[in-house]
């Protein structure tokens, strides 16, 4: 296994006209691990995705995948790379079946499966594996969030992924539920898929990611182990709210 990052991002900012909703940002991103994102609200984690994902390019800054440079490549491209993801607002075909939802993901994602059967077969694989097997007739529209999310996952995982991002896939569920996208996410990293996640629910970053990036109004504050940045004076202060002396007080 290569030693070269599998996402290295270096220096990007993003503009929106007057805003700048990402600045001067650098990390890595390890081949095989978990790695996460914290932030409050508004501080550039979906931009940050979105600039990776190929959604729009940077505004300055480079982007690297597997040490090629991807700053320009569209979105389009990336499932050519085996790069797949969810979105934090949600985009099932609501009148689709959980299955054909699947399929089509299988279809026409890099996995390119070659004819409808290769499709249903894959399909029904990632159906088994998030446990969403039994629900394969439903319509998405039909299913509650934790499912809708789970139905996200199994749509991103149908391309064969090497590297997944998530963004907030957990909002919204409750804590047995967490639970079990906890799990899940565990096996499909354990499955060998990287995987690059926004999370709101610490419980889930505490328990799942080796290495966590914060940011915070557009800036990098800090980057460590899920231990080290809750320990970190100033990400207390900005991110969760609390003075160091406070907190141990
Ligand atoms: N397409 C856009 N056009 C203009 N401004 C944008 C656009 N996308 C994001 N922003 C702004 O950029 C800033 C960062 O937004 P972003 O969505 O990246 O934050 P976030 O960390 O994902 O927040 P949240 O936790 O609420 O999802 C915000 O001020 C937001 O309003
Ligand atoms: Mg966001």
């Amino acid at each position: 296994m290569s030693d070269t990052p599998i996402i290295e991002v270096s220096h990007i900012t993003k503009r929106f006209k007057g805003l700048t909703a990402v600045k001067d940002v650098s990390f890595t991103i390890k081949r095989g691990a978990i790695t996460g994102m914290i932030g409050p609200n508004g501080a550039g984690k979906s931009t940050t995705f979105n600039m990776i994902c190929g959604y729009y390019p940077p505004t300055e800054g480079k982007i690297f995948y597997d040490g090629k440079d991807i700053t320009d490549k569209k979105a389009y491209d990336y499932t050519n790379m085996k790069v797949s993801r969810t979105f934090q607002i949600m985009k099932p075909l609501k009148n689709l079946s959980v299955l054909d939802n699947v399929v089509a993901s299988a279809w026409f994602g890099h996995a390119a499966a070659k004819n409808e059967r290769q499709a249903r077969e894959k399909a029904m694989e990632v159906l088994q594996f998030t446990g969403l097997y039994e629900k394969r007739h439903v319509l998405s529209k039909d299913m509650g969030t934790p499912d809708q999310k789970r139905l996200e996952m199994a749509r991103a995982l149908a391309t064969s992924p090497q590297l997944l991002f998530l963004d907030e896939n957990m909002a919204g569920l409750n804590p047995a539920e967490t639970e079990e996208a906890i799990k899940l996410i565990r096996r499909i990293n354990e499955s060998g898929v990287t995987i690059f996640l926004i999370e709101h629910i610490m419980q889930a970053v505490v328990s799942l990611c080796e290495e966590v990036i914060v940011l915070h109004h557009g800036e990098k504050i800090a980057v460590g182990t899920p231990d080290e940045v809750m320990n970190d004076p100033y990400v207390m202060e900005v991110y969760l709210g609390v003075k160091k002396e406070d907190a141990d007080a």
